[in-house]
């Protein structure tokens, strides 16, 4: 159920299979005989130095993967020298990730239909010392994962969505659905929509960046709407089924912001030559969520929806 969880995309996984196939389908055009004696990856986000334009990207509910789940992500971030952003869906709070020590850390945010909750947590953030709120704007409902569906996702009862502990919202009921996608159903705000861009920008100073981005006309309305970045994404492949690659989308949005603000991706990032396709077309940095690169989308006609059967 765990694997199935992390592994699979939504309906057909195409946009899945896609996302690592179209970084396949752009080739390089090396120059020569330049001097690359001194090389150095260290780059600004948002006013802060990191290591490299490699960073970590919001993935839920860590602590089912290994007992110390986001804090051991967390750690590892800091020592890489580079920036991780903690999901809303975490199973370790703002407050915990913060304990580990010093860190440059953003906080991705699941806008709630009870908006005192969305206040609480932002401002959670913020005393927790997170630099930046990456706005998800692709989940008004959570996309048709056909592996959870059949497997009945529920986090497991030992864990707990921890920023939500003492509101009670922590646990996912068991249903004959995804236990996740009655959770979204139930807590997440469908209404959500450009005015509530700027309603974030009333109730926090942090930068928002919009994380779901794919176009250049909404690129243009982020832009509008005060956002301080943009983060081309398709959820991992994970909601909406055939959308394009979000590196066959990057160089659309880039046009669009003619540098007016940084433009970051994640979705099928692997392997270094997949970061420098994408900063190479424009992106000011990229993130990685199934960073293994031994990991393969395999569909077989067995049930063509796993990796794994
Ligand atoms: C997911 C949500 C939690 O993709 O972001 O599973």
């Amino acid at each position: 159920m765990v694997y199935d969880y992390y592994a699979s995309g939504a309906e057909d996984q195409w946009t899945l299979k896609e996302n690592r196939e179209a970084f396949s389908r752009i080739l390089f055009r090396p120059r020569i005989l330049i001097d690359v004696s001194h090389i150095d990856m260290a780059t600004n986000i948002l006013g802060f130095n990191i290591s490299m334009p490699i960073m970590i990207a919001p993935s839920a509910m860590q602590k089912m993967a290994h007992p110390e789940g986001e804090l051991a992500t967390a750690r590892a971030a800091a020592s890489a020298g580079t920036i991780m952003t903690l999901s809303s869906w975490s199973t370790s709070s703002v407050e915990e990730v913060n304990s580990v020590g010093p860190g440059i850390r953003f906080f991705q945010l699941y806008v709630y239909k009870d908006r005192n909750i969305v206040r609480q947590l932002v401002k959670r953030a913020e005393m927790a010392g997170f630099k930046a709120i990456a706005l998800t704007v692709d989940t008004p409902r959570l996309g048709r994962r056909e592996a959870d569906i059949k497997n009945r996702f529920t986090l497991p009862p030992h864990l707990v969505l921890k920023n939500f502990e003492d509101l009670d919202l922590g646990t996912m009921d068991k249903t004959n659905d995804s236990g996740l996608a009655s959770y979204v159903a139930g807590q997440v705000d469908r209404t959500l929509s450009w005015k509530d861009v700027k309603w974030l920008q009333t109730i926090t100073s942090l930068p928002i960046l919009v994380k779901g981005v794919v176009t250049a006309e909404d690129t243009r309305l982020a832009i509008e709407h005060g956002a301080a970045g943009i983060i081309v994404s398709n959820h991992g492949a994970r909601q909406l089924d055939y959308v394009p690659a979000t590196i066959s989308c990057l160089e659309e949005v880039v046009r669009e912001a003619k540098g007016r603000l940084p433009v970051f991706l994640d979705g099928g990032v692997r392997r270094g030559t997949d970061v420098f396709k994408a900063l190479a077309l424009g992106a000011s940095g990229v993130s990685g969520g199934r960073c293994c690169s031994r990991w393969r989308w395999t569909a077989r006609p067995a049930c063509g929806r796993c990796c794994r059967c």
